[in-house]
């Protein structure tokens, strides 16, 4: 690992998306993503379903690898081959929609699991660290609990307890709330509003249009695998310029 790539990632990063282009089965799902996503700031994708979010995100831990343009972290290009690939995802927090917690294990070890197994803290350090996280997210009496006797909204507030765990300076949400019954998805978004408020960087793909009005620095509409629009939300949400970005408004319930 180059000295380069610690410095990158260990402050909150700019993740910088430059030509990202992608394909699957020579369908192009992301055709020349560019942006920047601003270190120690919240931005929020919006856009509708199948228009490439998810696999914009994939890419940036490299779930997916983009077939060509460049993806960086502060200085490091974690797009490029070679790149030592659990280093990174040790750096990047995710939170998927779909919660994925390990349904045998109770919330304090999902969120201790990968401090002991990947950074080597002893059980009581991990367990310490895994409680005051819980706690953070407002689930310390809930810390013995499997994810089954937990609701929706919980299990995904231990989900970002467990991102919070390896210390990113970078966290990707994927639809966090999307999967969540209406009620529950106040106390998640209020989780992730007090976690914008850190310095940390946060890419968050969204359908909470209100959240990304008020949470995010940039918003950023993408349709079809092109960024068509981006700026700050009161620009996106008030002054739409592309015709595409005015009807999805309309589609979602903002204009
Ligand atoms: N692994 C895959 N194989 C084939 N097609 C895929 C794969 N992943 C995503 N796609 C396609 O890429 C497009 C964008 O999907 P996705 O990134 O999930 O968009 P979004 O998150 O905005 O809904 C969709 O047409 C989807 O079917
Ligand atoms: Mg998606």
């Amino acid at each position: 690992m180059t000295e380069e790539m610690e410095v990158g990632i260990d402050s909150a990063p700019t993740v910088r998306f430059e030509e990202v282009c992608k394909s699957f089965n020579s369908k192009a799902v992301l055709s020349g993503i560019t942006f920047d996503a601003p270190a120690m700031s919240t931005t929020c994708i919006i856009g509708p379903s199948g228009s490439g979010k998810t696999t914009l995100l994939r890419c940036v831990n490299r779930l997916d690898t983009p077939d060509s343009g460049h993806i960086y972290l502060g200085d490091v290009d974690v797009s490029a081959p070679g790149i030592p690939l659990e280093q990174v995802r040790a750096k990047i927090g995710m939170v998927f929609q779909s919660f994925n917690l390990f349904p045998h294990l109770s919330a304090a070890d999902n969120v201790s699991l990968a401090p002991r197994v990947v950074r080597g803290l002893s059980a009581e350090e991990a367990t310490e660290k895994a409680l005051a996280l819980l706690k953070r997210v407002g689930l310390l009496e809930f810390a013995a609990a499997k994810p089954t006797q937990l609701s929706g909204g919980q299990q995904q507030r231990v989900a970002i307890a467990r991102a919070l765990a390896m210390d990113p300076r970078l966290i990707l949400f994927d639809e966090p709330t999307s999967a969540l019954d209406p009620e529950l998805v106040q106390e998640v978004l209020e989780v992730m509003g007090e976690l914008s408020r850190e310095k940390i960087t946060m890419i968050v793909a969204t359908h909470e249009m209100r959240f990304a009005r008020q949470i995010a620095g940039l918003v950023v509409f993408m349709d079809n695998g092109v960024v068509v629009e981006q700026g700050p939300p009161a620009e996106i949400f008030e002054h739409p310029k592309s015709p595409r970005l005015i009807n999805f408004l309309g589609q979602v319930g903002v204009l």
